[in-house]
This record gives C-alpha cells, sequence and structure tokens, in this order.
C-alpha cells in the first residue's frame, strides 16, 4: 500500500516532518510511505503560467498514484499555515486529485492545544466540494509539546501519543482497504452483469474477439496509448512490464492535466500538427531504462482522413538493433542465403523471425513501401531537436537518463 505524505510547512526544520519521518519508519511493515515537501511550490494563484507549475504538477501525480494521503499540519495562530493552503488550493483547482482520496489528518505544534484548531480547519478543508476527499473520521492524532514529545534522534517518545497514532494510522490503512475492496466488489458486480466478452469484432480482414483483442495488446512486444480527438487521455494498452507505466487514474485527463506544464506546448504542437494535417508521423529516437527505444506519434484518422487522435507507439529495439548488428539480415553474396545463425545463439529464435511472419522476400518489398510511406508524409520529424526537446522538456534524444522532469507525449508520464 502507498501512502504520501505531506508536511504541512515549508520550514526547514518542523517537528510534523520528524513525526512523518518516524511514521514511515514505524509503519514500514504496514504501508510504504512517502514523504513529499510544499517549499518548493509556488504560492498559488490562478494566474501562475503553466511553465511554472512544474513542481505543482509533479505533487499531483504522486496524489494520483497514491492509495491514501497524510496531512500533516502544524498550527499557525489557530490555523494551517499558508504555505499548506496554498498546497490544498493547487490540489484541487481544475483538478481531481483529491476527489475521493482517503485521507488522515495529524498534527504537532508547541501548544498545549496540540494543533487541534488547525486540524478541525484542515477537516473542513478537505471535505469542500472541490477538495471532495474521503477523510478518516475520529482518529485524532494531536500532539502537542512538541520538543518534548520526541527524542533528539526523532523517535516518538510520549507513550500516550505513540500507543494512538498506532491505532490511528491502523483504521487507517483499513479505511483505504475498505474502499478498495469496494472498488473490486464493484468490478465483481459488474461481471455477474452480462458482459459482451463473447462478443467478436468483424474486421475486413477476420474477426476477433474482445479477449483476443485485449490479449494481443498484452502480447505484442511494444505499447501503445491513445489521446482521443478531443485531447483526452483515453486509453492505454495493458502490458507487463511497460517502458512508459501508466496510471488508469490519468485515463480521462486533458493533454493539459497528465503531462508537465513545460512538456505541454510541444506535445500540443504535434496533436495541433496531425488534427491539422500538417504531419502524420513523429518519431523520436530515445534511450529508456537502459535500452534503445523508439517512440512514434502517429494522426489517427478515419477512412475520410478525419482526425480521430494521436496514438503514441512505445517499443524497445534493443533486440531488432542487436540481431542488425550481428549480422541477421547481411546475405551471402552468391546463394542469397541468410546469415542469421550469426545473428543468434538461438537459431528458433532467428527462424522465429521469418516464421511469425511467414514473409517471404517480397515482404522486404513491402517494408520498403512502408518505409516511403512515411518518408512521404509532411516532414516527419526524425530525432529532431525541437520535437526532442518539445516533447519532454528535456535535452538531446538518445540521452540515458530520464529525469524527473522527462515525459511522454501522451500522458507526460515520467519514463523513471
Ligand atoms: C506564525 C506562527 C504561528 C503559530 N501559532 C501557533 C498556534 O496558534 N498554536 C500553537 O500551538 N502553536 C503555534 N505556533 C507554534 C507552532 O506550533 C510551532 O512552531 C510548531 O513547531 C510548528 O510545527 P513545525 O515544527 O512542524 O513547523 C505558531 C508558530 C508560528 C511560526
Amino acid at each position: 500500500m502507498k501512502i504520501l505524505a505531506l508536511v504541512g510547512t515549508n520550514a526547514d526544520f518542523s517537528y510534523n516532518r520528524i513525526l512523518l519521518r518516524y511514521m514511515k519508519k514505524h509503519f514500514r511493515q504496514m504501508a510504504d510511505i512517502e514523504i513529499a515537501e510544499i517549499s518548493q511550490l509556488p504560492p498559488f494563484s490562478v494566474d501562475t503560467p503553466l511553465s511554472e507549475q512544474t513542481e505543482v504538477w509533479k505533487l499531483k501525480q504522486k496524489v494520483k498514484a497514491a492509495d491514501g494521503v497524510i496531512f500533516s499540519t502544524p498550527e499557525y495562530d489557530h490555523g494551517i499555515p499558508a504555505a499548506l493552503k496554498s498546497t490544498v488550493e493547487w490540489l484541487s483547482y481544475k483538478t481531481d486529485v483529491l476527489k475521493h482520496k482517503p485521507v488522515m489528518v495529524v498534527g504537532v505544534s508547541y501548544g498545549r492545544q496540540a494543533s487541534a484548531r488547525s486540524q478541525v480547519q484542515m477537516r473542513q478543508i478537505l471535505v469542500s466540494p472541490d477538495c471532495d476527499a474521503n477523510l478518516l473520521p475520529g482518529n485524532e492524532v494531536l500532539i502537542g509539546n512538541a520538543s518534548h514529545s520526541f527524542s533528539k534522534d526523532g523517535r516518538l517518545i510520549n507513550a500516550e501519543a505513540r500507543d494512538n497514532l498506532e491505532d490511528c494510522f491502523t483504521h487507517f490503512v483499513e479505511y483505504i482497504q475498505i474502499f478498495e475492496n469496494a472498488n473490486k466488489e464493484g468490478l465483481d458486480m459488474s461481471v455477474k452483469q452480462p458482459t459482451i466478452s463473447e462478443a467478436y469484432i468483424n474486421f475486413p480482414t477476420g474477426r476477433l474477439t474482445l479477449k483476443e483483442v485485449q490479449q494481443i495488446f498484452s502480447t505484442i512486444p511494444f505499447e501503445i496509448d491513445l489521446i482521443d480527438s478531443t485531447d483526452h487521455f483515453a486509453w492505454f494498452s495493458d502490458k507487463p512490464n511497460r517502458e512508459h507505466v501508466r496510471n488508469v487514474a490519468s485515463l480521462g485527463e486533458t493533454v493539459q492535466e497528465c503531462h508537465p506544464p513545460l512538456a505541454v506546448p510541444a506535445v500540443m504542437g504535434i496533436i495541433n500538427s496531425f488534427r491539422e494535417g500538417k504531419k502524420d508521423v513523429v518519431t523520436r529516437p530515445l534511450w529508456m531504462n537502459g535500452h534503445r527505444s523508439l517512440i512514434q506519434y502517429y494522426a489517427l484518422r478515419d477512412v475520410n482522413g478525419h482526425y480521430l487522435g494521436t496514438i503514441e507507439f512505445t517499443g524497445s529495439v534493443e533486440y531488432i538493433l542487436n540481431l542488425f548488428e550481428n549480422g541477421a539480415w547481411s546475405t551471402d553474396g552468391n546463394t542469397g542465403a541468410s546469415k542469421h545463425e550469426d545473428a543468434s545463439d538461438n537459431s528458433e529464435e532467428a527462424d522465429s523471425v521469418d516464421a511469425s511472419t511467414g514473409a517471404s522476400e517480397s515482404s522486404d518489398d513491402d517494408n520498403t513501401d512502408n518505409a516511403s510511406e512515411v518518408v512521404a508524409t509532411p516532414a516527419p520529424a526524425v530525432n529532431d531537436d525541437t520535437d526532442a526537446d518539445a516533447t519532454t522538456g528535456a535535452s538531446d534524444a538518445g540521452s540515458v537518463d530520464a529525469n524527473d522532469d522527462e515525459a511522454d507525449a501522451t500522458t507526460g508520464a515520467s519514463e523513471n
């Protein structure tokens, strides 16, 4: 279980941060608690340009990915610190990341009231319509007299407070599980409804059952994502060990919501070039997770050429390039025989190159045709610096490391 714990202050020294660090360690067998800071966020303003919202975007991604969120609030003048209020405003303005998210409030302060008043305020804020979080009721973690409640090495030494914290956190974990189970039961219930799993789709070239469609996407060695014609993240192929890790929570988000702000102009540039018919494909070779990958964006069009959306194709090409570099396609000048025994120690694998397609050499001609079609599209950008930068806000395409800011054009998900 993944829990995000927000330090509710921008102060360098904070007892609330000490409390969260203690919880992370103390409850490590119950949950994976990640501590998040709010000091890098700009003060909330509806006028803040997108280009200055990168840290906000990162925090939203973390909240989205978490099973639950803990807010640890100090008490400033009987209320929550301005920096924390600003953070919640970022997490509630034009976003649903807190909606129905299980949340828990804890707090430390100097006074005897032990942040009770700020916690009441925090709870009110979290159930406001734009936050709409699932707040853990009761279970007050009120730690006053901060300097005497913790040891120098950050342990909670107030035994009563510790017992209470253990009870409350256990209840929070159970609370999260209730929602998880409710979601699962919801799915199970839908399975009991009549389904169309036995249906099949008739293509001009044959028919597939829905199960086959699903499993094809899980089996082919690349992944596909779709931004629909209204610029919403509509679908991603379900495949183990994806290069780009996707989260179902991002489905339905707009391009702006699911990308780092710095990447949005470039992503929209690609999408608009497809929509306007100026381009059909943008190609971007990239090192990902230590191997060579090919990322390609395609305009998805109906038979009449009307724009249906943008597809992102991502595939590791390491295996193919290794085959190539080991001479898999080199032929004997006299016989034309393939030298694929050089290409791989595993002749079965080499054979399967042919076996999977059943293609004769004439299929090479087909490929050539395809290749020329790609070239013929208006200005495909192959390893184009502008596209590489614009898509991710990152430096040169081909750089090995994907840093935190790096994200792909379809969803903006980090490549880490
Ligand atoms: C501007 C300000 C106002 C404060 N107001 C209160 C208060 O109303 N009640 C209280 O118990 N402590 C108050 N304190 C003291 C905080 O509880 C204390 O600084 C606490 O350590 C803050 O939590 P932190 O260590 O996580 O930053 C205030 C501190 C500041 C800086």
